[in-house]
């Protein structure tokens, strides 16, 4: 174990992380509240499926539909295979691809070829990723180096606080993070995405990041993989308590998407957390996102079936999204946000008691 992991080794609690997720052992419970989006159906679209235009832009990059694979994992053999496949197949889509906190690559540089992707896949939409607290302890030239080290056209910044809490060793201090973020938009020169890793953002965190100037925010919602729900698996006292307390923290990723989709945001605001079908995705849509992520449906589909499995679990995703489109009479995606819809009870309190 490095002297600079002093809290575990990384490799080890990497494995565990693919291992819990995929098998659905770290699913939160609750809902994410995107079935209580009732799309209504258009019995008269006069559209041809051959019409409808997915494409839209994200961080001013135009993709072939509202959809990415977000950030998972890197740092061992078996995570360098996923990210290759998983990068391969979004960029035979034309979707953007996330790695996986690339702290490890910072601790041990011999790690780093486990996040290049760009030998295989050179045309992909590449983010790279890191831990907010991580890059609070880095110089903006250093964070831009390891960008430079695997290609990556952008960074996504992850906020984790609860997964921290619930981790042996994990972060306890999270001041000056808003801080960070402001520096590394004006520093950086490369775009800059802030996410959640699945207990969502609520519209005054949406609001210090837009004021920060991130180019987009992915809420990464309740409802899908619980990351503190994946870290009680692994600790043990305290840790383990509060993990199994909080396990279903968070907001839905339904309300999430619902409050800051009506917010007039400048960022791009992107929707994860339990995104697991094309009608999920378009519900999502609907509620004001401009692209939707997946992270635990896209590393099930890639261990089952390699890239060609994960090809095509994405471009049944995109599918989807195209038939509520064609079904709601709207041609263009990004349209899908003025579809009339009716708006089930549960969803309806929590957009209807939007906090400040
Ligand atoms: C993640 N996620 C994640 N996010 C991040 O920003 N950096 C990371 O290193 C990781 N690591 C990671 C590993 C694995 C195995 C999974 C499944 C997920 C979080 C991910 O990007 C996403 O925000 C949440 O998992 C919610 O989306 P799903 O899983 O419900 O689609």
């Amino acid at each position: 174990m490095p002297a600079s992991d002093p809290h575990g080794d990384i490799a080890k609690r990497k494995a565990d992380h693919l291992a819990i997720t995929a098998e659905g052992r770290g699913a939160y419970t609750r809902p994410t509240l995107l079935d209580d989006v009732h799309l209504v159906h258009a019995a008269l679209p006069e559209l041809a499926e051959s019409e409808i235009d997915l494409r839209t832009t994200l961080l001013g990059r135009t993709i072939a539909a509202p959809l990415m694979v977000t950030g998972m994992t890197g740092g061992t053999e078996e995570a360098a295979a996923i990210n290759r496949q998983l990068a391969v197949a979004a960029a035979q889509l034309g979707l953007p691809f996330g790695l996986g906190s690339q702290r490890a690559m910072v601790l041990r540089p011999e790690l780093t070829f486990t996040y290049e992707v760009k030998k295989e896949a050179p045309e992909v939409f590449l983010l790279a990723n890191f831990g907010v607290v991580q890059l609070s302890a880095m110089t903006s030239q250093a964070v831009r180096d390891v960008l430079d080290r695997v290609g990556a056209d952008a960074l996504c910044v992850h906020l984790n606080p609860g997964q921290e809490l619930a981790q042996p060793g994990g972060d306890r201090d999270f001041r000056g993070c808003l801080a960070t973020i402001a520096r590394l938009v004006g520093e950086l020169g490369r775009p800059v995405l802030v996410k959640e890793t699945g207990c969502g953002i609520s519209p005054a965190v949406a609001r210090a990041l837009d004021a920060a100037g991130v180019g987009a925010i992915d809420v990464s919602g309740a409802g899908g993989t619980s990351w503190i729900a994946v870290e009680a698996q692994r600790a043990t006292g305290a840790e383990a308590e509060r993990g199994e307390l909080f396990r279903e923290w968070g907001i839905p990723t339904g309300a999430a998407i619902g409050w800051l989709g009506t917010s007039g945001l400048r960022a791009d605001l992107v929707a994860s957390g339990g995104i697991r079908t094309g009608l999920d995705a378009a519900r999502a849509l609907a509620l004001g996102a401009r692209v939707v992520g997946v992270a635990q449906p896209a590393l099930r589909a890639v261990r089952a079936g390699g890239s060609e499995g994960a090809r095509q679990y994405l471009a049944g995703l995109i599918d989807g999204i195209r038939v509520a489109c064609l079904l709601t009479g709207t041609r263009r995606a990004s349209d899908l946000v003025r579809a009339p819809r009716i708006i089930g009870t549960e969803l309806a309190t929590w957009l209807g008691q939007r906090p400040l």
